[in-house]
């Protein structure tokens, strides 16, 4: 089966590790790099996390950059309260001894993409920053991406504030130049990710297994289940993440409607929501245009994020790591 070349722009964050995992162990998609965000955290910290999830998944071998520093417009606002200060808080994991790449994470993106022989898909699991910078300085590579996967916003939560999710409250001027580009969008937002939520009980799923990876994705759930209860009253945790890889993998997964979206970025009180029309027979406008998932089969989800757990533990026992 031929698979899908795909580079990940993320900003691990503990969804974002276990978006990664999901990614790494998929036999449809082929990793071609990993590039960091500044959200979750600083992009010193997500891209030493995202180079801590490539090691611990023996996957060294694929490239991982720094991204921006800040949002195009607006200062950095990080959430330690739900990922800690580290941006990965809970694992204890040794400092990644795989370099980081030189190239800045807009460029990575652009030498991936040309020397893909066939188009590439993004998966964006952080504030749409990076992207927009790729997008903006080689708009002759367009044509080269296939689909751009997208965690962020919502048709009918927000987070970060009452209208507007992380991701895209962030930097909603990068998130308008994503979803303006023309390029077909799958959004993964706050409506199915808090659907797609592992619950407090299931984290023994991952806990009972004395494997690495197993061991990993406990250690993430404990700690980022423990401050979305803390936080957000939340009884397990969201995959906000992992959507936006699984939809890819297993959108048989996901119910979608075609939309219209766009992107607030004027005023300050409803910066950063998403406006879509999702009204019965509502049209597609030819402007902007995407899918947006709203429901997940969960039960299907969680066993897809259980044998990516099983593929990473025999990717590693086959290259020699300990199990
Ligand atoms: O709102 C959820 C999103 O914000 C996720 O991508 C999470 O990792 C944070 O970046
Ligand atoms: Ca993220």
């Amino acid at each position: 089966m031929k698979k899908l070349p795909v580079i990940i722009d993320c900003d691990p964050g503990h969804d974002d590790a276990i978006a990664l995992i999901a990614a790494l162990a998929s036999e449809k998609l082929e990793v071609l790099g990993v590039t960091a965000a500044a959200g979750n955290q600083t992009v010193e910290k997500t891209e030493k996390n995202a180079r801590k999830v490539l090691e611990i998944c023996a996957r060294t071998d694929i490239p991982a950059a720094r991204g921006r520093t800040k949002p195009l417009r607006n200062p950095l606002s990080v959430a330690p309260e739900i990922h800690g200060d580290s941006g990965m808080d809970g694992p204890l994991l040794p400092e990644p001894s795989m370099p980081v790449c030189k190239e800045s994470a807009a460029v990575l993106i652009a030498k991936l993409v040309e020397e893909s022989p066939q188009p590439v898909a993004l998966i964006v699991t952080g504030p749409c920053t990076n992207a927009a910078v790729f997008l903006l300085a080689y708009p002759h590579l367009h044509k080269k991406i296939a689909k751009i996967s997208l965690m962020g916003g919502g048709a009918y939560l927000g987070n970060r504030t009452a209208l507007a999710e992380f991701n895209i409250w962030t930097d909603p001027e990068a998130a308008r130049i994503v979803m303006e580009s023309g390029i077909p969008l799958e959004v993964y937002g706050l409506d199915v990710t808090h659907k797609a939520m592992i619950y407090r009980q299931e984290f023994s799923l991952f806990r009972q297994r004395k494997e690495t990876v197993f061991q990993f994705l406990a250690d993430l759930l404990d700690f980022f289940g423990g401050t979305y209860l803390e936080a957000r009253h939340l009884p397990g945790a969201p995959m906000h993440d992992s959507c936006a890889v699984i939809g890819l993998t297993n959108p048989e997964l996901f119910t979608y409607r075609e939309t219209t979206i766009s992107v607030e970025t004027e005023s300050a009180r409803s910066r950063g929501a998403l406006t879509m029309d999702l009204r019965p027979g509502a049209e597609r406008q030819d402007s902007v245009c995407g899918k947006i998932a709203l429901d997940v089969d969960r039960e299907g989800f969680l066993k897809v994020l259980l044998r990516a757990c099983e593929t990473i533990t025999r990717q590693r026992r086959e290259k020699g790591y300990a199990s």
